[in-house]
């Protein structure tokens, strides 16, 4: 087998995404399960290099991964030319700036959504990289969840008949930081630093809703900061100015309304943290992080309203687990393969920077759609001309 090795500048590893998505799951373990197999006798080995700010938060992650280089000179690490890609999972109010020194570098980029903290920015990484001609991809991973890749199968085998509706109840408890520590970042909650729940949930919502769905067309949101108090890392209290509650309507051409709510500020009561709900003329699906259940229109329950005399209907049981009919890796490392095959072999990959602009594109529209307390149409994106 020949083996290929990718060189790939890893930066930010060190935040929560990069070192327990990127790198444990995606990176460290194609490495560790020997690569990707091109099916031409040929193998693609990653071979990254760490980049952050801290010597020694990049020195244990190195050593607890078994990775060889890392460096706190992100510019010194563009300048190797047998680097070729360049990835992103900073804070997302890093990101232009980064991909951008990256792009000029000649280098293929792949980073974490939001692609930018508004349109404009994102869309002019989608041009840089556009002019440059190198390749480009963002994160995507809900799609590859086993959930979501189970509702698509359901969808394209037929199952709902015509589609109706589409409901999300996303979110946990993050904790405020006063009496037990944050299980977030603070900076989520500080808009001035590319925080809020729009800016992050939505750019996921964006691509969930045109993949699953069908194009969004239009959208209607209100957002609250319910707590507007919180205690950052070390301790030291702020006034939380983005918004960690998200409550959107979307429309789309073919008559399906969708409802999500997007929530840091509440106790789920349900399987898992998020619950999709699909309704359809013919069934009706509800998905998770990794389960799928269905109810036919066979099997639905006729119920009674008749608050006099206990429900005598097992809802619940009503209700049929989706099979897994296959294995289901990581989500993230299910796109990181395919991103490393277009590079190396130039296989097909749909989730460009231009898509990643769409993300923040609904975002920008969510979150004027709450000033301006009305419905907020998508125009089509398409990229600037320089
Ligand atoms: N795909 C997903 O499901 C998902 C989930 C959560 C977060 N994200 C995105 O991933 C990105 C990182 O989020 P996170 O939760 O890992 O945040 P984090 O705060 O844990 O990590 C951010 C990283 O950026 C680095 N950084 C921050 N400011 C910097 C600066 N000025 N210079 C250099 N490095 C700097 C930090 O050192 C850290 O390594 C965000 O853009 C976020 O929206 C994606």
């Amino acid at each position: 087998m020949e083996q290929i090795p990718v060189g790939i500048i890893m930066n930010g590893i060190t935040g929560r995404m990069g070192t327990r998505q990127h790198l444990a799951r995606s990176i460290a373990a194609i490495r560790d399960s020997g690569g990707i197999d091109l099916g031409d006798g040929r193998v693609i080995v990653p071979d990254p290099i760490l980049v952050g700010r801290n010597e020694s938060k990049l020195r244990a992650l190195a050593d607890e991964y078994h990775v060889e280089r890392w460096t706190t000179d992100l510019d010194r690490a563009l300048e190797n030319e047998a680097d070729t890609v360049f990835f992103d999972s900073t804070s997302t109010d890093q990101r232009v700036g980064n991909v951008s020194k990256a792009i000029a570098a000649g280098k293929a980029i792949y980073c974490e959504k939001p692609t930018a903290t508004d349109l404009a920015g994102a869309l002019e990484l989608a041009r840089l990289a556009t002019d440059a001609g190198v390749k480009n991809g963002v994160v995507q991973d809900k799609l590859f969840l086993p959930g979501m890749v189970k509702l698509k199968r359901l969808i394209d085998g037929g199952f709902f008949g015509e589609l109706l509706s589409f409901r999300l109840n996303f979110g946990y408890w993050v904790f405020e930081g006063d009496w037990q520590p944050i299980n977030r970042p603070s900076w989520n909650y500080r808009a001035e630093d590319g925080g809020g729940v729009v800016l992050d949930m939505y750019p996921h919502w964006r691509y969930l809703l045109d993949n699953i769905i069908g194009p969004v067309k239009s959208v209607l949101c209100h957002h609250e900061t319910h707590i507007p108090q919180r205690w950052d890392e070390r301790g030291e209290p702020y006034r939380a100015t983005g918004e960690d509650a998200a409550y959107g309507m979307f429309s789309f051409d073919n008559g399906v309304l969708a409802q999500f709510t997007t929530s840091w500020a509440t106790r789920p009561y349900r399987d898992e943290i998020g619950e999709w709900q699909l309704d359809g003329t013919l069934g009706s699906a509800i998905v998770g992080l990794r389960d799928c259940r269905v109810q036919s229109r066979a099997n639905t329950p006729m119920p009674v309203w008749n608050p006099d005399v206990p429900n005598p209907i097992d809802f619940r049981a009503g209700w049929s687990q989706v099979p897994d009919n296959t294995e289901f890796p990581n989500a993230f490392r299910v796109e990181w393969e395919m991103f490393l095959r277009h590079v190396v072999a130039d296989e097909p990959f749909r989730w460009t920077l231009l898509e990643g602009a769409k993300g923040v594109q609904l975002a920008e529209l969510a979150l004027q759609s709450s000033a301006e307390r009305r419905w907020v149409d998508i125009p089509e994106l398409t990229l600037p001309t320089p």
